[in-house]
């Protein structure tokens, strides 16, 4: 099928490229000239592993072609999927503008029956302003549907998800529209389910929000282990062993991170106020991420008082491993406070590179953990890369000035970093 994806950014991109290994002829769009120009050229815009295998084959093969031309890629295309960013307003509800001005071009330029998918993750209510605003700018008589099929995929792991989807979420009033857009996935052999526009809207926020709910539980267990003494780890692993409750999302630390939760959960939140609909809970949960951060600086100064003029090291910046996305990345409100504190900070990451004007250059950005670690009194791991668990900890001990090992992600062996010589603590578990 000819397929356009609205939107070259890490969902479209991804998109785009499982489609065309699924067998289809797809059309990557953007505004941004630079981006489709780099694409063509070969030159993919993010880090995800496994991508850029598929990026050259089908770049190659010309089963994905990128393009700024908005007129012909509309009418050349049967299924149209809206791609773009739905980035938070200063009052957290979802700014809709690059939506609308997409829908707007697909009603200027329509030419022939289309499905118009909504991958973007849109507040319940979207579909149908999409539909609207098609129809209002449409010159002809054309007719179209428009479906919502929002997105699971994780970043770091989004090749495997997008083949090996748990369920894909067809939102739809066209039972025409539901045929096509289930085609479109027939070689995956997923589970489909098909509800309302609506309602797959708000699979995708209830979806984001339990899973954020799930971490932010642990965290808070977490904090009570620490002070009862007991592992998180245990109670993680005996807990996930219920298959009601399940072993995912139950891993502690300095808390979520990422372009998703944060957005969506205050999205969420925004759409429920608007309804009277306080969600306390969600409300709950948000605010136990905030604090997490702080909570590691806070076991630092149990360990060292004061930090002025001590040197740390933190170690990772993106948001989780196997990305070099940093967007609300815990790492920078653990930075922020360490420099506000008056530490010298060390950072490494294997693929993040800070650029200079970030924390107007009082964070030393190294090459190796081991340049990063020389001389510090404390290292705090942000991320769970996981080359930081084969770093010969015993070299990195011999140069430090310190001991103290703050594991942030309760990714190293607590006893054999004691014995090693660490001060060790991660969150809920030492
Ligand atoms: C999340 C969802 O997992 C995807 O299903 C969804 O499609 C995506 O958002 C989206 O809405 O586009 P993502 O943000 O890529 O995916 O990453 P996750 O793997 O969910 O991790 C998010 C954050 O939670 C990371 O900072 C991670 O370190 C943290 N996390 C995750 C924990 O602190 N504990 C855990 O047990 C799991």
């Amino acid at each position: 099928m000819n397929i356009l994806i609205i939107g070259t950014g890490y969902v479209g991109t991804s998109t785009a490229l499982v489609f065309a290994e699924l067998g289809h002829k797809v059309i990557g769009l953007d505004t941004d000239i630079r981006k489709i120009d780099e694409l063509n050229r070969g030159k993919l815009h993010f880090y995800e592993k496994g991508l850029d295998h598929l990026f050259y084959k089908h770049l190659e093969k010309g089963n994905v072609q990128f393009t700024t031309d908005t007129e012909q890629a509309i009418k050349k295309s049967k299924v149209i999927f809206i791609c773009v960013g739905t980035p938070n307003n200063d009052d957290g509800s979802a700014n809709l503008q690059f939506v609308e001005q997409v829908a707007r071009n697909i009603g200027h330029f329509i030419n022939n029956y289309k499905v118009i998918v909504i991958k973007s993750t849109v507040p319940v209510g979207v579909s149908e302003k999409v539909r609207e605003w098609i129809a209002e700018s449409k010159k002809n008589k054309v007719r179209f549907d428009v479906v919502s099929n929002p997105e699971f995929l994780r970043e770091g792991s989004a090749l495997w998800d997008a083949m090996h989807p748990d369920r894909i979420v067809i939102g739809s009033r066209s039972e025409k529209a539901t045929l096509i857009v289930s085609k479109l996935y027939q070689s995956l052999n997923a589970l489909i389910i098909v509800t309302t526009p609506q309602a797959a809207e708000l699979i995708k926020y209830a979806s984001n929000a339990f899973l954020a709910t799930k971490i932010s539980f642990i965290n808070e267990m977490a904090k009570l282990c620490d002070k009862l003494d007991i592992n998180i780890l245990q109670i993680a692993e005996g807990m996930g062993m219920d298959h009601r409750i399940g072993p995912y999302f139950l891993e502690a630390g300095i808390g979520y991170g990422g372009s998703c939760f944060p957005k969506d959960l205050n999205a969420l939140l925004d759409t429920a106020k608007r309804k009277g609909v306080p969600l306390s809970l969600l409300e709950k949960v948000v605010d136990i991420n905030q604090t997490q951060p702080l909570y590691v600086i806070e076991k630092l100064k149990n360990k060292l008082r004061l930090l002025k003029k001590k040197r740390i090291c933190v170690l990772g910046l993106s948001f989780k491993p196997e990305t070099d996305d940093t967007r609300e990345s815990r790492a920078f409100p653990i930075i922020r406070e360490l420099i506000n504190q008056g530490a010298e900070v060390a950072v490494h990451d294997p693929i993040v590179q800070l650029s200079d004007d970030m924390f107007q250059s009082s964070v030393k950005q190294f090459e190796t953990e081991q340049q990063a670690t020389q001389k510090v009194d404390a290292v705090i791991i942000c991320t769970n890369w996981s080359q930081y668990i084969r770093v010969d900890w015993k070299e990195i001990l011999i140069n430090m000035s310190g001991n103290v090992l703050l594991d942030g992600r309760n990714m190293l062996n607590a006893q054999e970093m004691k014995e090693i010589g660490f001060d060790y603590e991660g969150v809920g578990y030492k």
